[in-house]
């Protein structure tokens, strides 16, 4: 089984950006974090980053088109994207699975980020772990 780990804007800072909040390693240290839990659940990973909406939505459509189950920190896009919503719900109301993970506790944080509108329309979500928020989310897709 193949899971998609899509990764919206900014996300590509991880280590440099905001580190009292995001931690200091890369997305390549959290890419190869995921490979080696996919691995370990048996399962494979293809894990993007994109700064760009449209990308975004794109690649869930291609989750919806190709069946795939979805990981998604969809980051400051969380807040206010009825674009990448609309797409999460394509995925989720076919039966596909979606978790909305987040490195940080968005709900302990600023008033703006208190508020998701994609947690509605996906499966479950798992925030405020660090990069074990996507481990878990592996985890629970691969059915460990
Ligand atoms: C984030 C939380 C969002 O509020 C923020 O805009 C991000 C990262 C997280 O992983 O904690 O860019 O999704």
């Amino acid at each position: 089984m193949k899971l998609l780990v899509l990764n919206g804007p900014n996300l590509n800072l991880l280590g440099s950006r905001e580190p009292d909040v995001y931690g200091l390693q890369s997305i390549a240290e959290l890419e190869e974090s995921c490979r080696q839990s996919a691995s370990e659940c048996g399962v494979e990973v293809d894990f993007r980053q994109t700064n760009s909406e449209t990308e975004l939505v794109e690649w869930l459509q291609e989750a919806f088109t190709n069946k795939l189950h979805v990981v998604l920190n969809p980051a400051a896009f969380t807040h206010y994207s009825y674009a990448l919503r609309d797409a999460c719900a394509a995925v989720t109301s076919s039966g596909l699975k979606l978790i909305e993970v987040h490195i940080s506790n968005p709900h302990a944080r600023e008033s703006f980020r208190q508020n998701s509108v994609i947690s509605a329309v996906a499966t479950g979500v798992i925030a405020g772990f660090g990069f074990s928020s996507y481990h878990l989310a592996i985890r629970q897709l691969a059915g460990r």
